[in-house]
C-alpha cells in the first residue's frame, strides 16, 4: 500500500517530539499534505500558522469536550497523540495523559478516522518495571490505562512505547524487538528517532496497525525495523 497526501493531525504539537514530527511531515510532501498542529495557547497557534507555515488549531485536550476535539480533527486522515503533562501533577496526568488520550480515541471514532498513533512509554504494561520508580508511578498508571483504552477501540491504532527520551540528534536507528532486553539497564531513545518512527508507522499501516511497539536506541534502520514488524 502506498501513502500519498495523508493529512495528519498532531496533538501535543508544541512538544519536543511534536515539533520534530511536524518538521518531518511538512518536509515530506511526497507522502503528506499540510499537517495540523493541535496546541493549547494562542501564541503556539500563531507560531505554527505564521512562522512554521502549517495549519494550527487552538484546542486544549484537557479543557475541550470530545465534540470540540472532533471539530478540530475533522477532515484529517490520521491522528498522532504525543501530548503529555510532563509527568507532573496528578490532576494533569489524569486529564492530559489519560483522559486526553481517551477523548482522542472517542473523537476519532465519532469522525470515522481509523488511524491513530499514540506515544506511550516503555514497559507500560509491566507494573514490576515502574511501580517503584521515583515519581513515575502515577504517570505510568495513566499511560497503561490509556493504552488499554486504545487497544479496546476498533481503531487501526499503533501504540509506540519509547524508552527515556533524549535530547540528542536522531540516529536513524532503533533496537530490533528480539534484542530489546539487551537495553534493559537503561532504555533510551532520541526524540527525533521517535518522530521518525511515527512517520514510518504512518507510511506502513500494513505492518504496524493494532500493534504495540517498544522503541529504544539500537542498530537497525528505523524504516527496516518498521517494515519488518
Ligand atoms: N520524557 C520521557 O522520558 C518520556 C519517555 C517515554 C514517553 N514519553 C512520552 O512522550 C510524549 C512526548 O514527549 P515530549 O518530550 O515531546 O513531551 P513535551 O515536550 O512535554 O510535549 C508534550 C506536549 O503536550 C502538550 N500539552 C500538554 N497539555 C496539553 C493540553 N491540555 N492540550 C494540548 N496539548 C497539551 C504540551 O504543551 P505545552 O508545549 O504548552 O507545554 C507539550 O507541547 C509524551 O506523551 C510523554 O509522556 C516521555
Amino acid at each position: 500500500m502506498s501513502v500519498s497526501n495523508l493529512k495528519v493531525a498532531v496533538i501535543g504539537a508544541n512538544g519536543k517530539v511534536g515539533r520534530f514530527l511536524l518538521t518531518q511531515l511538512k518536509n515530506d510532501t511526497k507522502h503528506f499534505s499540510t499537517p495540523l498542529a493541535v496546541v493549547r495557547s494562542k501564541e503556539q497557534q500563531n507560531f505554527f500558522k505564521n512562522e512554521f507555515g502549517i495549519n494550527a488549531s487552538l484546542t486544549s485536550i484537557e479543557h475541550s469536550s470530545v465534540k470540540e476535539l472532533a471539530a478540530a480533527l475533522k477532515g484529517y486522515d490520521a491522528v498522532v497523540f504525543t501530548a503529555g503533562a510532563g509527568g507532573k501533577g496528578l490532576e494533569r496526568i489524569f486529564t492530559v495523559d489519560l483522559d486526553g488520550c481517551v477523548k482522542t480515541v472517542e473523537a476519532c471514532e465519532q469522525l470515522g478516522i481509523k488511524r491513530l498513533i499514540v506515544v506511550s512509554a516503555i514497559k507500560a504494561e509491566d507494573r514490576s518495571f515502574w511501580w517503584n520508580m521515583e515519581g513515575l508511578r502515577d504517570y505510568y498508571i495513566a499511560k497503561r490505562a490509556a493504552d488499554h483504552d486504545v487497544r479496546n477501540s476498533k481503531l487501526d491504532y499503533t501504540i509506540l512505547q519509547p524508552g527515556f527520551l533524549q535530547e540528542g540528534k536522531g540516529t536513524g536507528l532503533v533496537q530490533p524487538l528480539d534484542r530489546i532486553e539487551e537495553k534493559k539497564d537503561s532504555y533510551k531513545i532520541e526524540r527525533e528517532d521517535v518522530a521518525s518512527a511515527i512517520v514510518q508507522c504512518l507510511l506502513h499501516p500494513e505492518t504496524t496497525s493494532r500493534k504495540t511497539i517498544e522503541l529504544a536506541n539500537g542498530d537497525q534502520p528505523i524504516e527496516t525495523f518498521i517494515k519488518s514488524l
